[in-house]
């Protein structure tokens, strides 16, 4: 793998001094499933946290222990799996939630109140002095029965900052062990976070923590200028999932600290991609395309002038390579494409056209992209077989699909397809019955099992109960990955249809065994 990261060779004069290693703090199960709508089963949360800890995170806020038994069960179940990572969990210094997460065997707790005029006015209806007395109280609680503390000023940014180091130096005084600062509206600008981490270390002794809120798309910025301002601790989840507009995303920030100031994390890099997938299939929560390190553009590129710089040098437009973070390069068939990169697309693809026949691909991949199209890969190869008098070479086709739904069934399919001559039937129960089919196609051979349907975007084209629909998916085999779509006035037939070309394409190298489920 090439861990050679191209970046700018200038170097900030300014005066920081950030720590040789920062402790990542994982609150992909916390503050991440407090995004609205989210939640997690306990066993998807049990998964999430393996993958966590093997990707190196230092520590795992797996739950605020207060809010259901399910939470609570999550959280000691993931604390009694023997990991690397510290688990922790959340509670308010109170009593009854401080033994909630003793009851969960955690060795870590995270105590948190708010510390800012407005929320212990409006919201705890409670004054300063009694919100240091009740922290105070609460540190000692959880260190008394055997817990390490971290703690938390909620709304850190917004408050006093003469009471904040008094109720930071009080928490210090009682035992906590990091001093977790919250952005937690997400209000500050890097300068500021600089400022504030410098002023608030230079009144404390224990290692600092950021929590950056994303309100202005601040938060990867700011955590990084808390650890320029000496922070040693970083809270983070994994897509930069929580509350409102989330918070400082995991991939974001572990890979701006390797490569801007090469500071150890411990996370290991290239398991970054699979856990932002395991996450964002549990989510729900799909991120978009231009997403950095992990979104599908991210290692992707279209226009001749950039496929042509990256296929010389990849550094020439790749800061670092995708497979540092886990993801391959995409070159993509469009309007803007040019010839080298069609060509090392068809090339990858096992075809060899000559200059004439590459010289039509690419005219027609330029017509269907003026015509607003975009070009999958199976577009491309249809196009290129067309161009090139390759007779098809589909191996995977349909016979019959048969669907049943209504108010009152649930939705099932039948379908026959032939393999390489062979007829399998399969069967499948979904959702809907698009899901049914998907199922029963996906069901027939054991072949299938390992491709994975891994997006999946329907578009009426026109307008209408008669909408013509136009499916695209993105489907996966090992590290093989390949887009396709179709179009049809029948939304089951577009889905089948995309899905099917993409087997085919997936499926064109390989060696079938004449098994069946
Ligand atoms: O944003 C916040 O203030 C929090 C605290 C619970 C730490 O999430
Ligand atoms: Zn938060």
């Amino acid at each position: 793998m090439d861990n050679q990261f191209y970046l700018s060779s200038f170097k900030a004069k300014s005066e920081f001094s950030p720590p040789k290693r920062v402790m990542i703090f994982d609150t992909t199960l916390r503050d991440g499933e407090q995004t609205p709508g989210l939640t997690y089963t306990i066993d998807e949360k049990v998964e999430i946290a393996r993958k966590l800890d093997e990707l190196g995170v230092a520590k795992i806020e797996a739950g605020f222990a207060i809010t259901s038994k399910g939470e609570e069960e999550a959280i000691k179940k993931i604390a009694c799996l023997g990991l690397k990572s510290i688990v922790t969990a959340l509670a308010r210094p109170i009593k009854e939630d401080i033994d909630k997460v003793l009851w969960c065997d955690v060795p870590y707790i995270h105590i948190f109140i708010s510390t800012s005029d407005l929320h212990i006015k409006t919201m705890l209806n409670s004054t300063r002095e009694e919100v240091l007395r009740q922290s105070v109280e609460g540190i000692e609680y959880a260190r008394d029965h055997g817990v390490k503390v971290e703690f938390s000023p909620q709304d850190a940014t917004r408050t006093d900052m003469d009471y904040l180091i008094k109720i930071c130096q009080a928490a210090e005084e009682a035992g906590a062990e990091v001093l977790n600062i919250p952005d937690t509206v997400g209000v500050m600008t890097p300068r500021m976070t600089f400022e504030f981490f410098r002023e608030i270390k230079n009144h404390t002794k224990v290692p600092l923590s950021s929590h950056a809120h994303n309100d202005l798309g601040q938060a990867t910025a700011n955590t990084l200028a808390a650890i320029e301002a000496g922070a040693e601790q970083c809270h983070v989840t994994v897509n930069g999932l929580g509350e409102r507009a989330g918070n400082a995303s995991l991939e974001q920030v572990a890979v701006s600290l390797a490569t801007q100031y090469g500071i150890e994390t411990g996370i290991v890099y290239n398991k970054l991609a699979e856990v932002s997938d395991l996450v964002q299939r549990f989510s729900g929560i799909y991120m978009p395309p231009m997403t950095p390190i992990i979104g599908d553009n991210a290692f992707a590129h279209e226009s001749g002038i950039h496929v042509h710089g990256v296929l010389s040098h990849s550094g020439n437009y790749e800061i670092l390579s995708p497979e540092f973070v886990g993801r391959k390069r995409r070159i993509v068939a469009g309007k803007h494409a040019g010839r080298h990169g069609i060509e090392s697309m068809i090339e990858e693809m096992g075809l060899k056209p000559d200059k004439e026949q590459l010289k039509a691909i690419a005219a027609e991949v330029k017509t269907l992209g003026d015509a607003g199209k975009s070009v999958t890969d199976t577009d491309l190869y249809a196009i290129a077989k067309n161009i090139m008098n390759i007779k098809s070479d589909d191996r995977v086709k349909l016979k019959q699909l048969l669907v049943v739904t209504g108010n009152t069934v649930t939705p099932t399919a039948s379908a026959t397809i032939v393999i390489d001559g062979k007829e399998y039937v399969g069967l499948g129960v979904g959702n809907g019955p698009i899901d049914a089919a998907v199922k029963a196609i996906v069901n027939i051979h054991s072949e299938f099992k390992d491709v994975f349907l891994e997006k999946f975007m329907m578009k009426a084209i026109t307008g209408g109960t008669d909408a013509v629909a136009d499916v695209t998916v993105g489907m996966r085999r090992g590290d093989r990955f390949v887009t396709a779509s179709s179009v049809s006035g029948d939304t089951v037939m577009a889905s089948v249809e995309a899905i099917l070309r993409g087997m085919n394409r997936l499926l064109v190298h390989e060696n079938l065994k004449n098994t069946k489920y």
